[in-house]
């Protein structure tokens, strides 16, 4: 379970004067939120209703990559709003074709072609239609994806999605999908046959517990798929756009999927999601077959095409694995002192701090909440760090001290602020 589930409690005194009782009242309660709410942003920090600052090593989960206002994101959007914010892909919108020439320029010849959407389940629906059509004709209509997946909360994605606790109580759901343990070669092998159109992966499992991938698994899984005659469809939602050090997972992995279904980090949090796809496989989608009312619109493009200019114009993806092995290496020197702190694992970006069954992750997610660090609770022993790749070295430095600080105060020693007064 992730912990959306999960009903927070107070982070602080502070935060807990908020009315969070009126706030919910008119919404649904499909959400355990936190008792805090954010006035603004900057950079890689965020000032709450109160004026508690916290360090952002959450951003929107692996989506506010540019961080929060960033002059040139901010400027992209407020400029395109006061031209056009919408028009209906009934009309040519150059925007999306900038767009979708920057992101196909960006996987260095792989792919030709975009599809845009509004989401990350809506770019995992547009693959999972575009492996049935290209399937249809040859009678293959099975998808594979892997246990502990996590796709999207539709009824295609959710069908793909290997975690059983998303679906309980919406059966029926789709078929045609089959899961297979993540890892295990012989499994995916078994199961592959003639009548199966995709094979629909992560690189990281992400809502999975950020679970690598062993390189050499993605290389047989890529052969595998080929021999067979298999589409290989990475959802990259959260390993995309340079969340690993590279604009996408695939490329890190140095692997070749036929299509790559991106939304999170792609518009540096304006809605947005998008699938890349060879020329022969987009051709699939043909006229009326599939679309969206707002996919690709003017507003949604100009911040797409902002965070890739920052990323590759401003250095930003080349500052990913820099910044990624000095949290590596200071979380690392934190498990090996810290009593209850087991391990790290992840990629770039994409970190999990692992702890041992004395320590629940919900606890310390409070304890670094209190003081004043976000970061989320991914599995019941496991703490997801997934910092804005704007990320300073003193912004490491100082996440990596908050997290020790918490840490002291989550293994009961006095520290900052979560004792009881
Ligand atoms: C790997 C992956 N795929 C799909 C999704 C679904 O994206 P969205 O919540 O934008 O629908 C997520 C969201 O966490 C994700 O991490």
């Amino acid at each position: 379970m992730t912990p959306e589930h999960e009903t927070a409690s107070p982070a602080s005194p502070a935060e807990a004067s908020l009315d969070v009782a009126t706030l919910e009242r008119p919404l649904f309660a499909n959400y355990g939120r936190s008792p805090i709410a954010f006035e603004r942003g900057e950079g890689a920090r965020l000032f709450a209703v109160g004026g508690k600052v916290y360090l952002d090593f959450l951003a929107g989960i692996a989506t506010s990559s540019l961080g929060h206002a960033h002059p040139r994101l901010v400027r992209a959007i407020q400029d395109q709003a006061a031209r056009v914010l919408h028009v209906s892909n009934l009309f040519q919108i150059p925007e999306q074709s900038e767009a979708a020439r920057r992101l196909c320029a960006a996987t260095k010849g792989q792919f030709q072609r975009a599809f845009f959407c509004n989401s990350g389940a809506e770019a995992i629906e547009a693959t999972l239609k575009l492996a049935r059509l290209w399937g249809h004709d040859s009678g293959r209509t099975k998808i594979v994806s892997a246990e502990h997946a996590f796709h999207g909360r539709t009824f295609g994605a959710l069908a793909a999605t290997g975690t059983p606790a998303y679906k309980i109580g919406f059966e029926p759901l789709p078929g045609g999908f089959e899961h297979v343990p993540f890892g295990d070669l012989a499994a995916l092998a078994s199961v592959v046959d003639g009548e199966t159109c995709a094979v629909l992966l992560e690189a990281v499992q992400g809502e999975g517990g950020v679970l690598p991938a062993d390189p050499e698994y993605l290389a047989a899984v890529q052969v595998l798929c080929k021999e067979r005659g298999v589409l290989f469809i990475l959802d990259e939602i959260q390993t995309g756009i340079g969340r690993l050090g590279e604009m996408y997972g695939f490329q890190h992995y140095g692997i070749q999927p036929d299509a790559i279904a991106l939304a999170k980090g792609l518009g540096g949090g304006v809605p947005v999601g998008a699938v890349l796809a060879k020329d022969e496989l987009a051709a699939k989608l043909v006229p009326g077959k599939h679309g969206t009312t707002f996919g690709g619109n003017p507003l949604a493009m100009s911040a797409v095409i902002a965070v890739q200019q920052t990323l590759v114009e401003d250095g930003v993806l080349a500052n990913v694995p820099v910044r990624s092995a000095r949290l590596r290496a200071g979380l690392e020197q934190i498990a090996a002192e810290t009593d209850g702190v087991r391990g790290v694992r992840g990629e770039g970006l994409m970190l999990a701090l692992l702890l041992e069954d004395s320590l629940k992750a919900a606890d310390l997610a409070q304890a670094c909440f209190a003081c004043g660090l976000l970061v989320n609770a991914v599995r019941p022993h496991a703490i997801r760090l997934l910092p804005p790749l704007i990320l300073t070295d003193a912004d490491v430095d100082e996440g990596l001290s908050l997290l020790r600080e918490a840490l002291a105060s989550a293994t009961a020693q006095p520290a900052c602020g979560v004792s009881d007064e």
